[in-house]
């Protein structure tokens, strides 16, 4: 039996994994711990379930390596949360939690994709507060997506399932990914791909590499009636560069699931018109994200049985 820190509530079932073994946390109220809390508790753990909004640097990892820490579970399939590296170096496994939440998250990229498109958010804030004057022909013109080109920036596992459901709207479909996938569609030059599509949705992982993929000389590539969807991390876009687009008209509408500095959002996002603004729901639905953490659960019973999970990144 080991000692598991939990860093946050999860969903009914998700620990069940995790029975055989000593459980502490959450916090009753579930609010985070602080750096200095998961750190104390990592010194004195053999293994964590935490999810994106937990820091598991390079102190954490030397705490947790200095005491019996073994594995690391991130409830998410990002993990730019946590120094790999650092992990690594102190032979401590990393898991993560791929696989089981690429259609909710890609169900969720498409309801923006439409959403956006099509203006919802401007239409519904109208109608409910009654400044709806009623049917008028040139209320609420949007931007169709069946026939659009979509471009589907990283085509790992959710960016292929939007790609799926975007066949479904006989829209054409393009990708960019940073080794040619042989496959129709591919676009070597990211600068092409956002040129030509009507809208773009993005799949890369976060972290260094991507910062600011979409920077203020990428967003003024793509056309002024093109739509931008992110719901992978709010690092790959340069918000402050967005927001400039949207309100001086450059770009048509965006969907937003995920911000640079979450929970905080810029207010300049906030008040940009045409854009629909989620606080990262990609995965919430009930049933991924029990199989998100049960997945983590696992990993980590895996590990601390002396096995090797299906998930680790390191
Ligand atoms: C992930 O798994 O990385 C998502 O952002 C969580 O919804």
């Amino acid at each position: 039996m080991g000692r598991v820190l939990v860093t946050r509530r999860l969903p009914a079932g998700g620990l069940d994994p995790l029975d055989a073994h000593e459980l502490v946390g959450p916090n009753p109220d579930d609010t985070p711990f602080t750096a200095d809390e998961l750190r104390a508790y990592a010194s004195d753990a053999d293994g964590i379930v935490c999810v994106l909004t937990d820091r598991i640097d390079a102190d954490l990892l030397k705490a947790g390596a200095a005491g019996r820490l073994r594995v690391v579970a991130n409830v998410a399939v990002g993990y730019d949360n946590i120094d790999v590296a650092a992990a690594r170096e102190h032979g401590i496994v990393v898991c993560n939690t791929p696989g089981v939440l690429d259609d909710t998250t890609a169900d969720l990229a498409f309801a923006l994709i439409l959403a956006a498109s099509r203006l919802l958010h401007e239409a519904e804030t109208d109608l409910r507060a009654i400044r709806w004057p009623g049917w008028g022909i040139t209320q609420y013109l949007g931007r169709d997506v069946h026939g659009a080109t979509l471009g589907v920036v990283g085509y790992g596992r959710i960016g292929r399932a939007v790609a799926r459901r975007a066949s479904g709207f006989d829209m054409r479909v393009l990708h960019h990914a940073r080794t040619d996938t042989g496959e129709p569609g591919y676009v070597a030059d990211l600068d092409d791909l956002l040129r030509e599509s009507d809208v773009v949705t993005l799949h890369v992982p976060g972290g260094e590499a991507t910062r600011h993929l979409l920077d203020a000389r990428r967003l003024g590539l793509m056309k002024p009636t093109a739509v931008l969807v992110n719901t992978a991390r709010g690092s790959v876009v340069d918000e402050q560069a967005l927001a400039d687009a949207l309100h001086a008209g450059r770009l048509f509408a965006a969907g937003l699931d995920v911000f640079e500095h979450e929970p905080l959002v810029s207010p300049r996002l906030l008040d940009a018109p045409r854009t629909v603004l989620l606080p990262h729901i990609g995965s919430a639905s009930q049933a991924t994200r029990t199989q998100m953490a049960r997945l983590a659960a696992s990993a980590v019973a895996t590990v601390l049985a002396g096995g090797i999970p299906p998930n680790p990144v390191t």
